[in-house]
Order: C-alpha cells, then structure tokens, then sequence
C-alpha cells in the first residue's frame, strides 16, 4: 500500500494519519476545508515532537514522517489512493454524504473504509457503488498506543478486502479482532454501556464524578475511570454510539442516560471543547458536579 486518504482530521483522523505516516505510507488528509486538514496535520506534528522528548522518535524522522502528510482541500488527490478512511464525526448523514463526495475518485480496486464506532456496515456499504470493497476498519483511541484495530466486514464485503485489511493492519504493527456487523460490533458493546451507567450512577446521585472514576481506576484497574474515559472519547460520539445501540436493537437497557444528553446538549464534549464532565481549563481537571 503506497497512499492512504484519511477524511476527517480529528483526534482519530490524526491519529490515524500518525501511525500511516510512521509506517512509510503516504497520508492524503481532508476535513470540511483545508485550514481544518492542515490542523489535523499540526496535531500530529506536536504529537510526533512530544515522541522525540521522551526520546521514542530520532529527531531527524518528524520532517521525515510530516512530509508523507499531504493536507488536501478536496476529493480529487483521493483517485491515487489505495484505501480511503473516513474518520469523520459519528453521524451517519455526515458519513453517507462523504461516501457520495468521494466516490467519483475511488480508483477500481481501491478500498473505502469507515472507523465508525457504531454505524452499522452494511447499511453504509449498500450506498456505495461497490459495497464488496467497503468495509468497518474501527481503530482505538490514542491511535499511536492502542494495539487493537476492530475490522468489520459487512454483508457484501469481500473475502480480498478483508485480507488486505489484515495485512494493512499488520503492516501498521496492530493486533486485529474480526468482528460480526451487529451494533457496537464487540469492544464498543461492551464500554459504551458501561460508560453510560456510570452518568446514570453520577444522576441518581450513588457517588460523585471523582468518587466514580477513582472506583473503577482503583477498584479495576481500569487506566481512567468511565468519566474521564467520556471526556477522553468525547461526550457527542459516546451519545452517537449509545444512540445508534439503542435504536438498531430496540432494547431499552441502552437508552441514553439523561445527564449525558444534557452535557452534548450544553455543547460540553469533553476534553476537545475544554469541559465535559471535568473543566480542562486550569493546570489539572476539576469536576464539573
Ligand atoms: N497520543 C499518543 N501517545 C500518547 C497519548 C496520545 N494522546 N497519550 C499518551 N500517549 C503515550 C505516551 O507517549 C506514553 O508512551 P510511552 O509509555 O511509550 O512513553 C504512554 O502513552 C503512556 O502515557 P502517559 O504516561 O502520559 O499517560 P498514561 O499512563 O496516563 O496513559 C493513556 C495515557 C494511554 C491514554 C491511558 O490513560 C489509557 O490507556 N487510557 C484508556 C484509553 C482507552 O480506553 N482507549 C479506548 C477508548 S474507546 C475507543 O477508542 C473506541 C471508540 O470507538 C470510542
Ligand atoms: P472529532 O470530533 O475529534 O473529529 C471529527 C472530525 O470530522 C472533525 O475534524 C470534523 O471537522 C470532521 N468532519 C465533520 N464533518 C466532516 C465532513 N463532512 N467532511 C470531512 N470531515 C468532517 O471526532 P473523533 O473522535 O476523531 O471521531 C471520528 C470518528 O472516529 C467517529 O466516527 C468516531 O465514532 C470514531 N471513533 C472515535 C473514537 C474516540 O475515542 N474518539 C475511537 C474510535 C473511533
């Protein structure tokens, strides 16, 4: 694999740009507009230095890596591609209209695909123009530290793009878990519900934000507590994932809790907006209840 477009350049798109670049592979990076592609290739930029003073990363590789990095303000470059990642906010009309956007430049054995959190795979696939080379391609946050990639074929995916998939990931030094295109697929299933408890746990009033991840972080050993864990993902795509369980199954037991509405509501997201459930703004978080 020689070019990979990424569409969508925040924290996963960054991410993701990051671990392609260091692994020699051209990044053509898009958002809404240029300026916002250009941010995301900033972000990996600080990201690569802070590598360099813990002493992980030659200095002489950042201008190496970045110059594999090319910010693009369309879809057109995205013809030289060999795989199209889209990684943009987790709503599926953003997705579907992206997928429309870029189909015209998806060169014929080029593959697209999505790092959906939730979105189901087939349903995306099916508005594409050829959903056996579509597939799920689901990467964890921060991308550069998380060794899993969650690859999800849909209906109509082809046995090739999975492989090749694979061999992608391997080639990105990460382990891949397949999984079955059933909502939340394994990983997310599993953390978005226990994330939504703990704001149910936080809006009964059972313990405080603190008390709550100082529970699970020691109780566990889980490395954040779900809150902060909320913060860290961002609040608007944990509600996404949990939204899109509850209405693909109709089971109730995955419905929002109400306080996580009223934080995305109130435009507060968590760490990329500065305040979610703690307020980013001061030398250390602090709590927001
Ligand atoms: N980007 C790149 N590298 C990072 C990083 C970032 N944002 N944050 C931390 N790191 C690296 C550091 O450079 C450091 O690397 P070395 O050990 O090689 O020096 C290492 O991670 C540990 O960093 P720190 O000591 O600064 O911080 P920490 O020990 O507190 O770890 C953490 C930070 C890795 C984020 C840890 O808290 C953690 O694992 N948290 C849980 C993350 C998690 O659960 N992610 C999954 C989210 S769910 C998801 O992604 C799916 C979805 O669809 C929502
Ligand atoms: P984010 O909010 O940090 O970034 C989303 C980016 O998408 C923004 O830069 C935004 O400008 C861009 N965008 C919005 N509409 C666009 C469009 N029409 N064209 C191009 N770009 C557009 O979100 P994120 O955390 O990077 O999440 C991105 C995707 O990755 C979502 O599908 C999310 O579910 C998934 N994901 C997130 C995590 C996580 O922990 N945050 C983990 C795995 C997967």
């Amino acid at each position: 694999m020689k070019t990979v477009a990424v569409i969508g350049a925040g924290q996963m798109g960054a991410g993701i740009t990051q671990v392609v670049a260091q692994a020699g592979i051209t990044v053509l990076l898009s958002d809404i507009d240029l300026t916002s592609a250009e941010r995301g290739k900033a972000t990996v930029g600080k990201a690569l230095e802070r590598l360099v003073g813990r002493g992980k990363l030659d200095p002489a590789e950042v201008d190496i890596v970045l110059a594999r990095i090319r910010p693009v303000a369309d879809y057109a470059p995205m013809i030289e591609a060999d795989l199209i990642i889209e990684a943009a906010t987790e709503k599926e009309e953003v997705k579907r209209k992206i997928f429309a956007g870029v189909t015209p430049f998806l060169a014929p054995n080029a593959i697209m695909a999505s790092n959906t959190s939730s979105i189901p795979i087939t349903r995306m696939a099916a508005s594409t123009p050829d959903p056996s080379r579509f597939i799920g391609l689901h990467f964890f946050n921060p991308v550069p530290v998380m060794g899993l990639i969650e690859v999800i074929p849909g209906l109509a995916t082809s046995k090739d793009t999975v492989a090749r998939m694979r061999v992608f990931a391997e080639h990105l030094r990460k382990q891949v878990v397949q999984c079955e295109d059933e909502p939340g697929f394994v990983v997310n299933r599993i953390l978005l519900p226990m994330i939504n408890e703990a704001v149910f746990v936080l809006g009964q009033g059972t313990g405080n934000i603190l008390d709550i991840d100082k529970g699970c972080r020691l109780g566990l050993n889980h490395p954040m507590g779900p809150l902060e864990l909320a913060d860290f993902v961002g609040l608007d795509t944990c509600l996404g994932i949990v939204r899109v369980l509850y209405e693909t199954t109709g089971d109730s037991k995955y419905r929002p809790a109400p306080l996580l509405v009223k934080y995305v509501e109130a435009g507060w997201l968590g760490r990329k907006t500065g305040r979610g459930f703690y307020d980013y703004s001061g030398d250390a978080p602090v709590p927001t209840r």
